[in-house]
């Protein structure tokens, strides 16, 4: 046998919003590997053998490739594996047969459990790390939709892209640091993108009012 990959999806930040599966691929893994956060957080076994991922993933899955032997790897992930996560690049790297993941709770999913709506009618987009979206054509083409930010890729680097937004054609809602205690949801207006205070883990939530 050889080794076996996990892909723990581990919630939007609270410990308790990680699943019961999650839990026990945790507690049956040789090799843990994540962020600092992440591995404080669901890791109770200290003797275990950790790989912290810091802007680092290529050495990191190196060093996975090179483990000998019929190694449980677990990989914890932020949200859910599959949804604009590294779970994709660890299935690219090393096949669906020896991988497995484990869904989580996804940023946005419980960002509308908090503005209590339904997201069905949502498309969802990026532009954590850039991805070379095309926000205009985004707002064009959608009427409803939610943008993953980062700190560089923010609501003022949105409306320069967009330039400018006839008042109240839209909804906006930023929210940050979700599920933490830092938590915050605000429903904005397209003039405070330039000064509104910014946390890094944010997303906004789109929504046309002229339809
Ligand atoms: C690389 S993506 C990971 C998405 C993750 N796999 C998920 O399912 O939510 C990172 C982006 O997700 C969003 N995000 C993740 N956790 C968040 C949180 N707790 N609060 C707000 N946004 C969050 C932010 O836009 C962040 O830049």
């Amino acid at each position: 046998m050889d080794k076996k990959i996990f892909i723990v999806g581990c919630g939007p930040g609270t410990k308790d919003l990680i699943t019961l599966r999650g839990k026990k691929v945790i507690e049956k893994a040789d090799v843990i590997v994540g962020s600092t956060r992440l591995i404080a957080d669901f890791v109770r076994k200290r003797d275990i053998r950790t790989l912290v991922l810091e802007n680092n993933y290529q050495k990191v899955l190196e060093d996975v490739d090179r483990l000998k032997g019929d190694k449980r790897v677990v990989f914890l992930v932020s949200g859910d594996p599959l949804f604009h996560s590294l779970g994709e690049r660890i299935i690219e790297r090393f096949g669906r047969e020896i991988c497995e993941a484990v869904p989580g709770v996804s940023s946005f999913q419980y960002a509308f459990c908090q503005i209590k709506e339904s997201w069905k009618d949502y498309s969802v987009f990026s532009i954590h790390g850039d991805k070379d979206i095309d926000i205009n054509k985004v707002f064009k083409e959608n009427d409803r939709f939610i943008l993953l930010l980062d700190p560089e890729h923010n609501l003022k680097f949105v409306k320069i892209k967009i330039g400018s937004i006839p008042k109240g054609k839209y909804r906006f809602y930023v929210a940050s640091n979700l599920s933490m205690p830092t938590e915050k949801i605000s429903d904005i207006s397209f003039a405070d993108f330039d000064n509104f205070p910014e946390e890094s883990l944010s997303l906004l939530i789109v929504r046309r009012e002229d339809e």
